[in-house]
């Protein structure tokens, strides 16, 4: 979604503020923009388009100066386009302002800046900032005043930061509801909404919270609350590196991210299993673990992919825990006014942390009284910073707008919370001992799937070109059917649906022909037996088969056109195996189809709207 970068300093901005946009490319935009102020006048330069196209035009027009923003565009108000793109300016064009979120009362702030004579240029929410900040800069406010004066009016959510030509040694930022960063320098600062844009300059950083504004100078920075309290804030080191953000020889990051699992699994279990005692050590839970263990209900809350695994996560705590679990859409749960008990754990999970819907539900439930508690990747992002405990997924970047490594990291984190909660109930430490082991085992698992990629590339090139999938799988699978027909009507645009299996013949087995690929995921447990009787309905109607199976299953082969074969786990761990094979066809298809990957049109990385 939207993405900010600023700088100030000593150096040419531009570069910077290029490298800054390219960086944040992966959270998905469709338009791009620069506003530079220069030693003699001030210049915006924005296109429809990808940042390579603005590269080129200000790499033509000599563009330079010491202070600037940049921005990329996710269209919420207002078709792509050039006029729509950030920054947008006041009528004097000497204020500039970029904005990630939503001005939900802009139409009301509109009206009343149009009858005081400003006149709007674009069909954006975003330009009435420039005006209402341009009215207070009317009334003899300096800088800093007009913008929180400003923003004291607003509805809606807002990351901004704004330069202004009378002003050319500062830039303002302000936050709420979109992160925004502000990155230290040596006599010189940045101001980014994700770190990754300015991790090639600085590691030291502040985050600013909601209804915090930042006056940015190249030396020194001062923030405030928007009803004009200054604050001290801390300076955090980020221990992420420009490694982790490059695609590393891979062709996309969603392959690189796929690859990485053995190591981002490992990197989610290490040092939080106790093999010996047959349980898992998460420090972030110590302070609540005594109340996690014996509420008497858990809500999982997660949007996309991340609510998916929260559907796997019901499974192992109503098998292991013994906890009655529900698992909820954010966006469904914010405003549905659930029923809420001071005795429930509500566990929010989202590798960005920054999801505008399970933020909003994570500030309902803590204001219920409930225990809230996070799953995140992005370490100090909002959903981290406001539940009241929780667990890192340590997966590391995620850039794909694909989840991928996110998803599998979510599932161990819920397999460790699972053992660590289970223990203190009715788990054995011999089934403890088991479980961690078969956790412990996972990487060198998912080394053996990994070079299937070759056998399901082919696979993809059967494929490519279907219009439909069904994906189906029973108990602890079925959320692994939902992710993935997910992945693959993300980034291939082939309409795919998942299914409980045997929900099949309550509708979608009118859609079987021979023109519907159904995968099945269906790995030698419990549900084998039923899975094979799905299959043979499939086949009896002409259906075309791809089977997720165990490498011990030598019966499948015949009744499947395709077999992929993974590693056998128990089955609360079988998701991170089986998911993993269907990734990678929806890679090949995609990249097959000759699709942006990375990039899948529409989507964004972190949903920072609603
Ligand atoms: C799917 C995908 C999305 C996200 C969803 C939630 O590949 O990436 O469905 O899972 O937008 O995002 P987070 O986990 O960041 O809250």
């Amino acid at each position: 979604m939207c993405g900010i970068v600023g700088y100030i300093g000593e150096k040419n901005s531009v570069p910077i503020l290029i490298n800054g946009l390219k960086r944040l490319e992966y959270r998905g935009y469709d338009s791009a923009g620069l506003g530079i102020l220069t030693n003699s006048h001030s210049v915006v330069i924005k296109n429809k388009g990808k940042v390579s196209l603005l590269e080129e035009r200000v790499e033509k027009s000599n563009l330079s100066g010491k202070v600037g923003i940049g921005h990329t565009r996710w269209a919420t108000h207002g078709v792509p386009n050039e006029t729509n793109a950030h920054p947008h300016y006041n009528s004097s064009k000497n204020l500039f302002v970029i904005h990630n979120g939503i001005i939900e009362n802009f139409r009301t702030l509109k009206k009343g800046l149009e009858k005081l004579g400003y006149e709007f240029q674009t069909e954006t929410d975003s330009e009435v900032l420039p005006h209402l900040i341009d009215s207070f800069l009317k009334k003899g406010y300096p800088l800093f005043k007009a913008v929180r004066l400003a923003l004291t009016e607003v509805e809606g959510t807002y990351g901004i930061a704004v330069i202004y030509e009378n002003e050319p040694d500062k830039i303002v930022a302000a936050r709420k509801g979109s992160p925004l960063v502000i990155g230290l320098g040596d006599n010189e600062n940045f101001v980014a909404s994700d770190v990754s844009a300015i991790l090639a300059h600085t590691k030291q950083v502040i985050y600013l919270e909601d209804g915090e504004l930042v006056e940015v100078y190249k030396d020194k920075f001062i923030v405030k609350t928007i009803s004009d309290a200054e604050i001290e804030k801390e300076v955090h080191e980020i221990s992420m590196t420009l490694d982790e953000i490059d695609k590393g020889g891979f062709s996309h990051f969603m392959l690189k991210e796929i690859m990485e699992q053995p190591e981002t699994i490992n990197n989610s279990m290490r040092g939080r299993i106790l093999y010996d005692k047959g349980t898992a050590i998460l420090g972030g839970l110590t302070d609540v673990l005594g109340r996690l263990v014996n509420s008497k209900r858990i809500i999982i809350t997660a949007c996309g992919t991340s609510w998916h695994a929260g559907l796997v996560g019901e499974y192992m705590f109503e098998q292991f825990c013994r906890i009655p679990t529900e698992v909820e859409y954010a966006s469904e749960f914010r405003y549905r006014n659930p029923i809420i008990n001071q005795d429930d754990a509500i566990l929010f999970i989202s590798q960005s942390g920054e999801t505008a819907d399970t933020l909003a539900a994570l500030r309902e439930a803590k204001l219920k009284g409930a225990l809230v508690l996070g799953i995140c990747n992005v370490v100090g992002s909002s959903i981290a910073r406001e539940t009241m405990a929780g667990v890192y997924t340590h997966a590391g970047p995620e850039i794909g707008v694909a989840s991928t490594k996110a998803f599998t990291s979510q599932l161990v984190v819920l397999s460790l919370i699972t053992l660590l909660v289970a223990r203190r109930k009715n788990m054995s430490q011999a089934e403890g001992i088991s479980i961690a082991e078969e956790l412990m085992a996972l990487p060198d698992k998912i080394n053996k799937i990994l070079k299937l990629n070759d056998q399901i590339e082919q696979i993809a090139s059967e494929f490519k070109d279907a219009n439909n999938f069904l994906y189906l799988g029973r108990g602890y699978n079925f959320p692994v059917a939902l992710e993935g027909a997910l992945k693959l009507k993300e980034i291939s645009y082939i309409h795919a649906e998942g299914y409980p299996a045997a929900e099949m013949k309550h509708g979608p087995i009118a859609l079987i022909d021979e023109n519907m690929p159904v995968v099945f995921i269906a790995p030698k447990d419990s549900t084998y037996d039923k899975i094979i009787s799905n299959i043979e309905e499939v086949k009896a109607r002409g259906g075309r088969i791809i089977a997720i199976a165990t490498d011990n299953d030598n019966g499948i082969d015949e009744l499947v056109d395709y077999t992929i074969k993974v590693p056998s786990t128990i089955k609360m761990l079988m998701p991170i195996l089986t998911v993993i094979p269907l990734q990678l066809l929806a890679y090949q298809i995609a990249v097959k189809k000759g699709l942006n990957v990375d990039q899948p049109r529409n989507l964004a990385k972190s949903v920072t709207v609603e």
